[in-house]
């Protein structure tokens, strides 16, 4: 190929770059075909190696950011003062070099499973994926604008270019961890006005039950596990064949046998593990993990004494002065009276494994979206924010079934109609509903004054009119109603306050 090099008209010494030009595009078109040779990401049949190059994502990451920020600096700096332009190639270089690190290691990570179905996920795959082949695509170009005289301007295009796609990946890949609204969560409602979001959102807060009506493992034991252990002890991640998630799944132990012996917390293989000196190879958890405090050791070495019964009450039980100052340790809050706030206390009806096993199954089709309120109560919550308009109609009829628990329910931004409130007639516990961004109508109205619990209704972004909002009236615990950004006048609401004047409406006026 160099024998190509035409003297006369490149007099710069220079060798034409054929070499790193192919280099770089076998590497843009190796990046494009990744998603499509790679196949469905399938977290059980991934050896560890894939999670374990996967987990680099996080800190690899930070690089090509850091690195594309250095030469969009050196650039603008270049470009409004008399200095020449950088010459070397090196920056661009480490550039696309950590970009496409960043990016496989990424891949990894989604290949080691978890995120199916997450819209957000894959649009952060696609994301990374782009920006990755702009990086390569702008070095390739820098080689060959390097000469001395040559004009940077397609480079410091596509630098500004590969920023812009960084931007959106890493906006992205930030709302995978941190949750999307992380960087305004905290922004005054001014801010957020001006950002064309919503008002905030109080959170309701739930009474927490006194304790002697706390169920001893679901309300107190199980958070504890939850904590320490149940990161590698669950379904898809079950470290010695051993889950410790459910009820079921503790009792029957891994590939050693029963995980706990009722009624005898030294031969419990949880205690045994966890009680070995820090050093043995067996201790649980592992080296590196924080280890299980002294207080909630002894709150599960008391459960399991007691005969380790899923379904008993603290009162039920004989509670030492010290397990009931190590419950009081617990990082969580217990009311100490009776009078635990004004709403309804939450039903200690712990869920049937029927319903276990249903949610289960849905959670497939609903990554993370369905999830019980608490451990103790058969409530649901539903949040279709990471399928966003993937969540339609046809998708959320299939949670026919067990809509009648939900008691939170969040359709924002999807693409859900009336239909789907309709479906929600059946949930007569609900509590709160957003349905903000979506294209319901005054007919969904008509379905939620039936649901006489109803305490927060969000209808932001919606085309709800007067005429609707008007039968509102008729919920009697409705507290707070958004109706920022709907077709309802400022007369119509002056009207609804005053028929309601305990509720709170919030116009984002
Ligand atoms: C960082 C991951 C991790 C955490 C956290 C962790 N474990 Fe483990 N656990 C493992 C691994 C890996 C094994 C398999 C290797 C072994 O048997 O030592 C295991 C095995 C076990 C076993 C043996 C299961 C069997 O039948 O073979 C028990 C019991 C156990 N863990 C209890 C616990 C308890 C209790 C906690 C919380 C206090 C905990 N683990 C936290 C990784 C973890």
């Amino acid at each position: 190929m160099s024998t190509e090099i035409d003297l006369d008209e490149h007099p710069a010494k220079t060798k034409r770059p054929y070499f790193l030009t192919f280099v770089g595009l076998l590497t843009i078109a190796g990046l494009i075909s990744l998603p499509f040779v790679a196949g469905e990401p399938d977290g059980d049949k991934m050896p560890d190696i894939v999670r374990f190059l996967g987990h680099f994502h996080p800190f690899i990451l930070h690089l090509p950011i850091g690195i594309f920020v250095l030469i969009l600096c050196q650039e603008f700096v270049a470009l409004f003062s008399r200095h020449k332009p950088y010459r070397s190639i090196l920056p661009a270089f480490l550039g696309a070099a950590s970009a496409v690190t960043a990016m496989l290691t990424g891949f990894l990570l989604y290949q080691g499973g978890g995120f199916e179905g997450s819209e957000l996920v894959e649009d952060h795959l696609w994301g990374g994926l782009a920006f990755a082949c702009a990086a390569v695509l702008t070095f390739i170009v820098k080689i060959w604008s390097a000469a001395p005289g040559s004009s940077q301007a397609l480079y410091r295009i596509l630098v500004l270019a590969s920023v812009g796609v960084m931007t959106y990946a890493s906006h992205d890949g930030a709302s995978i961890t941190h949750g999307k609204d992380y960087l305004t969560e905290y922004a005054p409602d001014s801010i957020r006005k001006l950002l064309g979001l919503e008002p905030k959102e109080k959170t309701e807060e739930i009474p927490v039950k006194p304790l002697e009506e706390q169920i001893v493992y679901a309300d107190i034991v199980q958070p504890i596990l939850n904590k320490r252990c149940v990161q590698c002890h669950k379904e898809g991640k079950s470290k010695g064949k051993f889950r410790m998630d459910s009820y079921e799944m503790l009792v029957k132990g891994g590939k050693e046998g029963d995980g706990i012996e009722p009624g005898n917390a030294e031969d419990s293989n949880i205690v045994y593990r966890t009680e070995l000196d820090e050093d043995d190879e067996e201790h649980m958890p592992p080296e590196g993990k924080k280890d299980i405090e002294d207080h909630e050791l002894a709150i599960i070495k008391w459960w399991i004494s007691e005969g380790a019964d899923p379904e008993k009450t603290v009162a039920d039980l004989d509670l030492p002065d010290e397990i009931r100052e190590a419950i009081g340790k617990l990082d969580r809050s217990i009311s100490k009276g009776g009078d635990a706030g004004t709403g309804d206390k939450p039903k200690a009806n712990t869920p049937s494994d029927e319903l276990r096993a249903k949610v289960a199954e849905l959670s497939k089709d609903f990554p993370g979206g369905l999830t019980f309120e608490s451990q103790s109560t058969s409530n649901l919550t539903f949040t279709g924010v990471s399928l966003r308009k993937n969540l339609t109609d046809d998708l959320f009829a299939k949670l026919g079934s067990v809509i009648p628990k939900m008691v939170t329910v969040d359709l924002s931004a999807s693409s859900v109609t009336d239909a789907s409130v309709a479906l929600l007639a059946s949930a007569t516990d609900l509590r709160m509903i957003r349905l903000s961004e979506t294209g319901i109508t005054d007919a969904a109205i008509d379905t939620l004054v039936k649901l006489q619990k109803l305490e927060s209704v969000n209808f932001y972004g919606t085309k709800v009119t007067d005429e609707g909002v008007k039968k509102l009236s008729a919920l009697p615990n409705l507290k707070r109603l958004y109706l920022w950004q709907t077709d309802v006048t400022p007369a119509a609401i002056e009207e609804l306050q005053k028929a309601l004047p305990e509720v709170e409406i919030v116009t984002g006026i």
